[in-house]
């Protein structure tokens, strides 16, 4: 049978952050939470402890979503594991940790959530990151139904993914599209590419699809947007308002 979206294998609607705006972002609790409302993908934030143990975070600094502060990549995976990555979004994730890698993997699989793994380097660990990363999802999804999608804004993290597991799908993230997109897709191999959704159109959507690539765009929170960009064809959405663009919402 043929599909609607030859490119895109994935989930439709992704929950960002893990839980979007309803619980702490990149915590085990965010994907939980995702997984009961029942959404069966989530896109989380990956880069790496001083020690270079691969952990979910989006920023490069501790201060916004734990109690610690300073650079992620100046701090151990002992204390890492320590900080409290939860009380800041609510008391009642209070103790929610940073997690390992390894232990959203667990989670996705024991869960059925399939995971957009966005490659976030600390500055300057760009290939670092890429390559450790990309060598655990590999391990750690092998024999996978879906393998999950390693995402990012860095070039030199996507081709070190590619030299480490070539076979897990890449996707490339930009904000605005940039004149070399086609080449960088080509270069890098990549299944798909996402972009912020204010930067796309139609024509946009179908060049991209035109080149056999899935389209998914970010981070859309209004449901009107949302049926817009469905509208123009995108692949996939990647949302915060995860209890108003649920997994059914398209
Ligand atoms: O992967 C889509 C989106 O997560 C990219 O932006 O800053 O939220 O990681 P950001
Ligand atoms: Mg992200």
């Amino acid at each position: 049978m043929l599909t609607e979206r030859p490119y895109w294998p994935y989930p439709r609607i992704v929950a960002h952050r893990g839980g979007g705006l309803l619980a702490p972002e990149n915590t085990l609790a965010a994907l939980r939470y995702a997984r009961n409302l029942g959404f069966e993908g989530v896109e989380f934030d990956v880069k790496l402890t001083g020690d270079d143990v691969p952990v979910l975070l989006h920023d490069d600094t501790l201060e916004r979503t734990t109690d610690g502060s300073g650079a992620m990549a100046d701090m151990l995976f002992d204390v890492v594991t320590q900080l409290d990555a939860g009380s800041w979004f609510a008391n009642e994730f209070a103790g929610e940790s940073v997690p390992a890698f390894a232990a959203a993997s667990a989670l996705c699989k024991e869960t059925g959530l399939w995971a957009n793994i966005e490659l976030k380097p600390s500055p300057g660990e760009e290939h670092k990151t890429g390559r450790i990363v990309a060598r655990m999802a590999k391990l750690l999804w092998s024999g996978a139904a879906l393998p999950p999608l390693l995402s990012s804004f860095s070039l030199e993290a996507l081709k070190a993914a590619r030299s480490q597991a070539p076979e897990l799908p890449r996707a490339l993230l930009c904000n605005e599209i940039p004149d070399d997109w086609e080449a960088s897709l080509d270069q890098l191999d990549c299944v798909a590419m996402h972009v912020a959704f204010d930067h796309l159109s139609a024509e946009v959507v179908a060049a991209i699809q035109a080149t056999r690539r899935g389209v998914l765009a970010y981070t859309v929170n209004d449901p009107l947007d949302a049926v817009e960009l469905i509208e123009m064809g995108v692949d996939a959405l990647v949302t915060d308002q995860i209890d108003v663009i649920g997994p059914h919402f398209a």
